[in-house]
């Protein structure tokens, strides 16, 4: 009969407890072969469900379904110090889909993607040029803030992907604009830097993606190196821009 995990763990630590406290200080080579098959017994089981969890996604016909999965989802370790899964919110037929890195401290007390002040910026970026936020989806690579707000490692970033390339599919965008290198490298599937992959159009499928500088990476400087950090930033914007009003003209309704 199977077992739930925690429920073998401690009965296993009190058994090997109780072992100890008998006196016996070395385990019996049977024992220890039969915890390396349970050890294997469960990575098996572990990369099984990992298969399981991306396949059944494609089963997932509406962003509402989605959501309620992903809202959860422990496939990842920033389940345990997460407060709120912020699944992302926007228009649902948007001509372009703004990706970030990962929730920060604001939007893990709310559940809403950008709305500190990365998202103050983010909001006055895209007014700059012309597009209002209502009128994209905005979302991150992982959808649970990382403790401290360091960047996701790349275990969490694989075990979330799956989510995003779902919402991807189902959100259908013409544009995809990553914010970050983290964003652009997961979403393309490469390990470029972030200076060799903005300032261009990426083509992935039949989506147009570019690549530009976080919004939290730009408010981190003063000065001269800000202004030059938000020339560029601007240089990308514009080149999103000239896409987003094409593809705006040639949507029907
Ligand atoms: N930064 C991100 O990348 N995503 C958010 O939702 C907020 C800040
Ligand atoms: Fe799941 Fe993604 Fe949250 Fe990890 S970050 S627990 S994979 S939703």
């Amino acid at each position: 009969m199977e077992k739930p995990i925690h429920q073998v763990l401690e009965e296993l630590t009190l058994w090997l407890k109780f072992q100890k406290d008998s006196g016996v200080d070395l385990i019996h080579p049977e024992v220890a072969q039969s915890l390396e098959r349970l050890d294997m017994a469960v990575k098996r089981r572990k990369n099984a469900g990992q298969r399981t969890v991306s396949a059944d996604l494609s089963m997932v016909n509406s962003l509402s379904s989605l959501q309620a999965i992903v809202e959860q989802c422990r496939a990842c370790g920033l389940s345990a110090t997460r407060n709120k899964v912020v699944f992302g919110e926007g228009n649902t037929n948007p001509v372009l889909m703004i990706i970030g890195e990962a929730p920060g401290r604001e939007e893990d007390r709310t559940g809403r993607p950008f709305v500190g002040k990365s998202g103050e910026l983010l909001t006055k970026m895209l007014r700059a040029i012309n597009i209002d936020r209502q009128e994209v989806f905005i979302t991150s690579v992982v959808k649970c803030r990382p403790p401290s707000n360091r960047t996701p490692h790349k275990d969490e970033i694989e075990a979330c992907l799956p989510y995003l390339q779902r919402q991807i599919s189902l959100l259908d965008p013409k544009l995809i604009l990553c914010l970050g290198g983290v964003a652009g490298q997961a979403v393309l599937g490469v390990n470029s830097s972030l200076s060799d992959l903005r300032g261009k159009f990426h083509q992935l499928h039949e989506r147009k993606v570019a690549v530009t500088y976080h919004p939290a990476y730009l408010l981190r400087f003063g000065g001269n190196k800000q202004q030059h950090l938000k020339r560029k930033a601007w240089h990308d914007l514009q080149m999103l821009q000239k896409e987003y009003d094409k593809s705006r003209q040639k949507r029907p309704g």
